[in-house]
């Protein structure tokens, strides 16, 4: 093994890496990326590399783009940084919580800015919660999220997660989270069960679940449209319209967490739009700057707001807030990214290209059990007896679950 360069060794040496084995990567050190172009990456050697995961699904706009960075500068000449606590605010966030109003594919009451993923599904947590004191229902309070579903990292958040890597010695999930079965035909459906078949056994599932732990105690319901982090899960034909009858029987609150789905990936502007179901509550996050800079968003109905008001009065203060929540240069690079999807049609293209995009996929690896492809997400699974030859291909970018920008300079 090659020894690790200076910059290898100073990294190893003072940062800890998500995803990784710590141990093993001590030996291997990191691939350090220097700078990006379109959908390029350099890393430190000027090696290029096309970017197929946009980042973590997330720089859908493509490296370099000079209007999303000029935005930025120009803001922060102005006004580099303001709080929304205590009733200040600042053109930015103003401008942002409309646009998501004007663009939402329900209706949304108001938005509340936070700066990942993770600390929006948190927040949608609080919420339920805070609403459902305000309903007086205290002890209606559980969450149901499904297996192999991911919703970030943060304590609660990582609750909602369904993955054993995330839980596992972290002393998670928390309790009162629950996990419902994953809608993964290709992988869990029975031997000659159709997807209707099998998204009716899952939405059958769901509703003995919240049978058995009682109707008056589950609270909300939460789930990507497509799952990603997960292994880019394409729900079975009319699953969603299943599963959302079951939570308007037992009045569960239904939040899509569009933090991958949001803004194009799947050829819509919103990951539900595409599955044909409506949530009524949002996460956003990731594309929503083309991770030009953090920022994510909560995106709650009128029925939530008004539970929020009541609660605010009757405590003195709505008690929850970050500092960076709604950054005036994250919102303005936030506004500035939703204008370009609307003026150079972005979302359009991406829907235009989607099955030239699979298509090549498919050709590119032939003996793939299965294809799961949405928009421009894509994925390939393979039966367990395939592992073997399919691991040697993992570190090649073919290989793993792949998604590509829908626009690019390069
Ligand atoms: C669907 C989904 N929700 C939430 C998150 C968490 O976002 P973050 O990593 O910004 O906390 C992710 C991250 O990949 C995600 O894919």
């Amino acid at each position: 093994m090659s020894p690790l360069s200076n910059l290898a060794v100073r990294d190893v040496e003072t940062l800890v890496h998500p995803y990784i084995n710590l141990a093993s990567f001590r030996e291997t050190g990191p691939l350090v990326i220097e700078r990006a172009q379109g959908v390029y990456v350099y890393d430190s050697n000027g090696k290029a590399y096309i970017e197929g995961m946009a980042g973590l699904w997330c720089t859908a706009l493509g490296y370099g783009n000079d209007e999303l960075v000029e935005t930025a500068a120009e803001q922060m000449r102005k006004l580099s940084f303001a709080h929304l606590f205590t009733g200040k605010s600042h053109d930015p966030a103003i401008e942002l919580a409309e646009k998501l109003k004007e663009i939402a594919p329900v209706p949304i009451s108001k938005v509340f800015f936070c700066n990942s993923g993770s600390e929006a599904n948190d927040t949608q947590i609080k919420l339920v919660w805070y609403l459902n004191n305000a309903r007086g229902k205290p002890q209606k309070k559980k969450i149901i999220s499904r297996v192999k579903a991911y919703h970030g990292v943060t304590v609660a958040a990582a609750s909602l997660t369904g993955l054993p890597g995330n839980h596992r010695d972290f002393d998670l999930p928390l309790p009162g989270f629950l996990h419902t079965s994953c809608p993964h035909h290709y992988r869990f459906a029975q031997d000659g069960e159709s997807e209707e078949e099998f998204a009716s056994r899952l939405a059958d599932e769901l509703e003995a679940l919240i049978v058995k732990e009682g109707p008056e105690t589950v609270v909300a319901f939460i789930a990507e449209p497509v799952m990603g982090a997960g292994g880019v899960i394409v729900p079975p034909k009319s699953y969603f319209q299943k599963i959302m009858a079951v939570c308007a029987r037992h009045d569960l609150f239904v939040i899509s967490d569009e933090v991958i789905c949001g803004f194009g990936r799947l050829g819509t502007m919103f990951g539900c739009e595409k599955l044909g179901f409506r949530p009524q509550a949002i996460s956003v996050a990731k594309a929503l700057s083309s991770a030009y800079l953090p920022i994510a968003a909560v995106m709650i109905p009128e029925l939530m707001y008004e539970a929020l008001l009541v609660e605010s009065k009757k405590l003195g203060a709505f008690g929850h807030g970050f500092t960076y929540g709604g950054h005036p240069v994250s919102a303005a690079v936030a506004v500035k990214a939703i204008e370009l999807y609307q003026r150079d049609r972005i979302i359009e293209k991406a829907a235009r290209r989607a099955p030239l995009f699979q298509a090549r996929r498919s050709a590119s690896i032939r003996w793939s059990a299965k294809r799961a492809a949405s928009g421009s997400l894509a994925a390939w699974n393979w039966s367990p007896t395939r592992r073997a030859s399919v691991r040697s291909m993992r570190s090649t970018a073919s290989a793993r679950p792949l998604s590509a920008s829908p626009r690019t300079k390069a």
